[in-house]
């Protein structure tokens, strides 16, 4: 597998060439290597913060005493993972930040600076470098795609940058080092490092690598609905690389800027002429949908124990769009002129 399997969009280009790469690339491809940004990721302060996160379980109680404790912004699940094959927990270290997170910590009167050391402050100059330099080509980009008025729905600058490290590990653990998932917002930037591969996307039914050190464009959830499935959600997992000849799997690290809609904007689905609105029942706001699907990457994540409602995200989406086919079905079925208005309309696609 090359990087040429993935469609590619330049920041150096100008911005016609660059959106028009990228909207060819998300709908073609659902994913999109971006290249020739100005800044590069901070790999050896990120490396050196997380090892000092593993090494220092009392640094990681202070951070997430600054969350509410089912939002704890480092998860150490994995850390503690008991090897149990029928567990689902991430094997991963992960540590969110956000403006809001660091805000909330400086009026607990938590120096981020003191607690994590100089090398933090590369950290929050590449989130800054993200969010002013690269984020907004990508919303600019997916606007004329999923919706014109994307900017307007996240006006809360809801973006939260995750340090990833994958630890090493013995070869031939059955418990994911990230395991299939879909993400839930409007699109995830992955910046990777470029020494271990192990990023691997599902398209048409076929895990594809992404080449280490590559930065790549995702969707979510949010965009795969509010683009009537123009824009797909692209399941994604993260695996072992080969193992050393001590049979050890080296580590990873990874970081990923989430960006999601604002919780208060409503979840609207936006149709093209000849289109069938696929998500018409979907909950009213992002705030109401994001609770439906959190809980299923809580689980993972080892946040939260699994609940009664066993249902996965893909079950919950595809009852939604279950229902809008039949509605539309049954309505071609009901009438001349509710047939004619629908004549012209595509057959709704169930997503994989
Ligand atoms: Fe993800």
């Amino acid at each position: 597998m090359t990087a040429s399997y993935w469609p590619a969009a330049s920041v150096k280009s100008s911005r016609e060439a660059f959106d028009s790469a990228f909207r060819a690339g998300a709908q073609s491809h659902g994913a999109v290597i971006i290249e020739n940004f100005s800044f590069e990721a901070p790999w050896t302060d990120i490396k050196s913060l997380q090892d000092l996160l593993v090494r220092r379980p009392d640094i990681c109680e202070r951070l997430n005493a600054a969350q509410p404790p089912t939002k704890p912004n480092v998860k150490l699940a994995a850390v503690n993972f008991n090897k149990d094959s029928n567990r689902i927990i991430d094997q991963k270290v992960s540590l969110d930040s956000s403006a809001k997170r660091i805000s909330k910590m400086a009026e607990d009167g938590v120096d981020i600076v003191e607690l994590l050391g100089e090398q933090c402050k590369s950290i929050i100059d590449f989130h800054a470098n993200i969010e002013a330099l690269l984020a907004p080509r990508i919303m600019q980009a997916l606007s004329g795609l999923v919706d014109d008025q994307l900017d307007s729905i996240h006006s809360d600058r809801a973006f939260t940058l995750r340090l990833c490290h994958y630890f090493e590990r013995q070869a031939g653990e059955i418990a994911p080092r990230c395991g299939k998932h879909r993400d839930y917002g409007t699109f995830t930037i992955i910046f990777q490092d470029a020494s271990q591969p192990g990023l691997e996307m599902l398209r048409d039914g076929v895990w594809q690598r992404v080449p280490a050190g590559c930065c790549v464009v995702q969707f979510g959830w949010c965009s795969q609905i509010r683009s009537n499935d123009r824009i797909k959600a692209l399941p994604h997992r993260v695996v072992d690389s080969p193992a050393g000849a001590d049979g050890i799997v080296p580590r990873r690290d990874s970081v990923a800027f989430f960006v999601a809609p604002d919780e208060a904007a409503l979840l609207e689905t936006i149709t093209r002429e000849g289109e069938v609105a696929l998500y018409a029942d979907m909950p009213t706001t992002h705030k109401q949908f994001k609770a439906l699907m959190a809980r299923r990457w809580s689980e993972r994540e080892g946040t939260v124990e699994a609940g009664s409602d066993t249902r996965s995200q893909e079950d919950i989406v595809e009852e939604y769009q279950r229902a809008a086919t039949m509605r539309h079905a049954s309505a071609m079925d009901s009438g001349p002129a509710i047939k004619e208005a629908l004549s012209t309309a595509a057959a709704p696609a169930i997503c994989a």
